[in-house]
């Protein structure tokens, strides 16, 4: 894409830092184990469509095996440890991920087809961040404001999405360590390979068997682990679809949920903005990770008097943006992560041609093999229009304008998400009214998709229910 600008020479990053196995078991009660009931199912390389290694599908048989591993566990083990016992494995996994650091950010982006500059600067920082964050609530429980003395639920069923494989394994694992939990963590069917070396890095911590389990598989395996009546509390990241279904099954239970789930979130831009600061803003919300972000801004709701400036220089930047393969240091944008994701993509963005809206793309050549979708931008969006409303989950964004604040507001909130929104002005009063007035989990101002261990994430509508990150985050996992 544009490579007339400025060429720049393949820095790809080595993949010899990486140590596949042919063939990968599950990971329970603190080894690597064939699967009793399991089959094996194939992990590709959505850039390049190469298989990177078989991966077992646990079985119901294979999910109880985790699960009483988990429990014994949590009640022999896990639970009675002091806290600042606990601590001390959770300090040490944060300094294995950062040793571990090239090697994790190599394999999430084979397996995943994000930009190694991305997994390598952005997730994998943070899943290390994250354990060393909730180390330090590990012995100070019982100054977090939920009780004098709040106890851990038992065993944590976690399913975890695609699109920040491992970061999302932390987000579930690490506070749930801290409070004396432990885990049955049931990664995604396309990228189940950073939570397997994730178990390695458990190993080598020497936690005790158990405490983590890690099983791989599809819906079916999921599903299984949400069925277990030894899961005391299910931590759900996907689609919208799923959740309400989870939701359904466990209604009635005495068993926990908390869901996060998808969003369509409105990155709002306002006249006085810092046009070029809005610009960079508005590319990172919706291009980082291919849009395959939940809380990605992939409406973008411009004044009308600024429109044509913005979306002009937006298409100027996104004209420099590299797009290739994802081991490469200069890529911006990676592969999308799977055929049906891709698929799914195709669909939305052909319903917005056919709803009446205006399709731009850079002039980009696509890889021939491997799956991927240009950088996209609608305009002539109308509110009505398919890709305005639901979430593409992909790299495509719809522009609508507004004249008046109070219209931002009912564009921004016209959506049955909730999980985030920007706010781009120079003005503070005005970051502050929009605050309270937008219905989102999370409000950037002047930013976007800045993570941040300390700070609660999570949504609203049908985005969900539910925080991780921050003194929030532990709540999720004690009864007070
Ligand atoms: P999904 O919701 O099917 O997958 C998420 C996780 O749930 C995976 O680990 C999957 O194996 C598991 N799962 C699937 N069915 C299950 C069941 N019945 N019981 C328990 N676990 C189950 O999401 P999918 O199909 O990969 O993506 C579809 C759409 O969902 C995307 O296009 C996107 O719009 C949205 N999505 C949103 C995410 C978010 O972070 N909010 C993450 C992934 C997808
Ligand atoms: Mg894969």
């Amino acid at each position: 894409m544009a490579s007339t600008r400025f060429p720049y020479a393949p820095a790809p990053e080595s993949r010899a830092v990486v140590n596949l196995r042919p063939s990968y078991g599950l990971f329970v009660n603190g080894e690597f184990v064939e699967p009793s009931d399991g089959t094996m199912f194939e992990t590709v390389d959505p850039s390049s469509e190469e298989v990177l290694a078989q991966v077992t599908s646990a079985g119901p048989v294979d999910v109880d095996r985790a699960v009483t591993a988990a429990s014994r566990a949590q009640q022999e083990v896990w639970g009675p440890m002091p806290g600042k016992e606990r601590a001390k494995y959770l300090y040490r996994i944060a300094r294995l991920v950062q040793e571990r650091s090239r090697e994790l950010a190599v394999l999430e982006s084979l397996d995943n087809g994000k930009p190694i500059r991305e997994s390598r600067d952005v997730d994998i920082p943070l899943v290390a961040a994250h354990f060393f964050y909730y180390a330090g609530w590990a012995d100070k429980l019982s100054y977090a404001g939920l009780g004098p003395a709040p106890r851990p639920l038992g065993v944590a069923g976690q399913i975890v999405p695609w699109n920040f494989p491992l970061l999302m394994a932390a987000w579930k694992i690490a506070p749930a360590l801290a409070t004396g939990n432990t885990c049955v963590l049931k990664p995604a069917e396309t990228t189940p390979l950073s939570a397997l070396l994730l178990a390695e890095i458990v190993q080598q911590a020497e936690l005790p068997p158990g405490v983590v389990n890690v099983v791989t598989g599809a819906g079916a395996t999921g599903a299984a682990l949400v069925e277990h009546p030894g899961v005391d509390k299910i931590a759900f990241t996907g689609s919208t679809e799923v959740g309400k279904a989870i939701q359904r099954r466990l209604a009635g239970t005495k068993r926990r949920l908390t869901l996060e789930l998808g969003g369509k979130a409105a990155n709002i831009v306002f006249e006085d903005a810092a046009i070029s600061q809005a610009v960079e803003g508005i590319v990172n919300g919706i291009f980082f990770n291919q849009g395959h972000v939940c809380c990605a801004g992939s409406r973008l709701l411009v004044q009308e008097s600024v429109a044509d400036t913005v979306v002009g220089a937006l298409k100027s930047r996104l004209e420099t943006l590299r797009l290739g393969d994802p081991l490469d240091k200069n890529t911006d944008i990676g592969a999308i992560n799977s055929s049906r994701q891709l698929d799914k993509i195709r669909e939305l963005a052909g319903s917005g041609d056919a709803e009446g809206a205006t399709r731009w793309s850079p002039e980009c050549v696509l890889p021939d093999r491997g799956y991927w979708f240009p950088p996209t931008v609608f305009t002539d969006v109308a509110p009505a229009h398919r890709i305005a409303r639901e979430e593409i989950f992909g790299p495509v964004l719809s522009v609508l304008t507004f004249r008046t604040p109070d219209e931002a507001v009912a564009k921004a909130n016209n959506t049955t998400y909730g999980l985030s929104a920007g706010v781009w002005t120079e003005k503070g009063s005005r970051i502050l009214w929009m605050a309270r007035q937008l219905r989102a989990g999370v409000v950037w101002a002047n930013t976007f998709n800045r993570f941040d261990p300390t700070s609660p994430f999570g949504g609203y509508r049908e985005s969900g229910f539910g925080r991780e990150g921050g003194r929030h985050g532990l709540e999720a996992y004690l009864d007070a």
